[in-house]
């Protein structure tokens, strides 16, 4: 076989690396270093949780489960959007079960692209979004948005970027890695707009329960959104379950199928024993789920009163569990940032163009870790931003 050419497609190939994984890869290297670079939460799953997957092992619960996933975790999934959001979805036809969220974006992009039409993606955005639409066909037209407008998309830069190949816009609030939450009054806005110009709504609602302000406002539960949404959730984050793989979507019939026909060509179905363990914390761990939003919500004014008394100017998250604060005043780039703090300091931030351009100035501090870990990482951070501002 000739050896002049690349055996790794194209488009794979000309994929950029991700630039969170660079970050944890020197950390792995650095046994003493903090890292606030994982978007991963510190605590462990509910009891509830595991104890009902040693119980599914125990009862041989080793099969697979029909491709939408348990029909009892499709209605208790149903049923918990409806309590906590207002959402109607029908367990059958418009819920699907998958492989965390990453795989629901994933679907959700590969269903509805054909190739060549284009994707609106506000920026800074969760690393996956530009390359899974370039996988599925598409091509991502990003969106900014700033600090100045508390990171909320705004219609303006919506049609600055949207062209007629433009086919959904693919958004996510609560932000990673801004940590911002849309209003109400401009959610409104961004949906009537997606509305006139035919859009599919893909909405990354994941960090939807870490809302630090009043309750979350779902795209899909504004008027006439529901039909144009697809609506991506998991268990990742608020049940602390990242490594069980566990997510979901709801949408209307039409787009859930098509996702579901590719999620079976692909997975089949997600886990057993993780379907069985989220049914039970679906129903049994708001507790559990509160009390770990007070502690991250403590812990994020912790860092922001940090952030601010080492001169950096740190907008306030009001989600998710990032601080995103602009580091311009020390006249470093992002990248230059986040490699010194590393080398000098040993804390590892992520620079906010892993994001999208747009993230150049800031970088993404991760508050989920525990509080000393946390003031610690924080006094390191102050040492050397004396350093690099003086
Ligand atoms: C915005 C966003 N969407 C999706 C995911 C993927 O989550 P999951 O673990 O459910 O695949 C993440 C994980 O960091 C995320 O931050």
């Amino acid at each position: 076989m000739s050896t002049s050419h690349s055996r790794v497609a194209k488009r794979v190939a000309d994929l950029p690396p991700s630039g969170i994984r660079k970050f944890f890869e020197l950390v792995e290297r650095m046994p003493d270093a903090i890292s606030l670079a994982i978007g991963e939460p510190d605590f462990t799953t509910p009891w509830r949780g595991r104890e009902s997957a040693i119980y599914s092992l125990e009862k041989g619960h080793t099969h697979y489960t029909p491709t939408r996933g348990l029909q009892e975790l499709r209605d208790a999934v149903a049923s918990y959007l409806e309590r906590r959001f207002g959402l109607s979805y029908h367990p059958d036809r418009e819920v699907l079960i998958t492989v965390g969220a990453a795989e629901a974006i994933d679907l959700a992009l590969r269903a509805i692209l054909n190739p060549g039409e284009a994707v609106l993606i506000p920026q800074p955005c969760f690393v996956s979004y530009p390359p899974c639409t370039v996988l599925a066909g598409g091509v991502p037209l990003p969106v900014p948005t700033r600090v100045e407008h508390d990171f909320q998309v705004q219609v303006s830069d919506l049609e600055a970027a949207c062209d007629d190949r433009a086919r959904a816009l693919l958004m996510c609030y609560p932000n990673n890695p801004t940590g911002a939450v849309m209003d109400r009054e401009a959610l409104e806005g961004v949906m009537r707009w997606a509305e006139q110009n035919d859009l599919i709504v893909i909405a990354d609602e994941i960090y939807a329960e870490l809302h630090y302000d009043g309750g979350h406002v779902s795209a899909a539960a504004l008027p006439g959104a529901r039909d144009r949404t697809v609506l991506i959730g998991g268990f990742s984050k608020a049940w602390a379950m990242t490594g069980w793989r566990l997510g979901f979507a709801a949408g209307p019939q039409d787009l859930i199928g098509g996702m579901a026909k590719v999620h079976a060509y692909t997975v089949m179905c997600a886990p057993t024993m993780a379907q069985e363990a989220a049914l039970d914390v679906l129903y049994g761990c708001d507790g559990e789920v509160a009390a770990m939003r007070r502690e991250y919500d403590q812990r994020r004014r912790v860092i922001v009163r940090r952030l601010r008394d080492m001169g950096l100017d740190c907008f306030e998250p009001k989600g998710a569990f990032y601080a995103f604060p602009s580091i311009a005043r020390t006249g470093l780039t992002s990248e230059q940032f986040a490699e010194r703090l590393l080398q000098e300091e040993k804390v590892a931030v992520v620079p906010g163009t892993a994001f999208g351009e747009c993230g150049e100035g800031f970088v993404r501090c991760s508050y989920a870790t525990s509080l000393p870990t946390l003031e610690e990482g924080m006094a390191r951070m102050a040492r050397f931003v004396a350093r690099a501002a003086g």
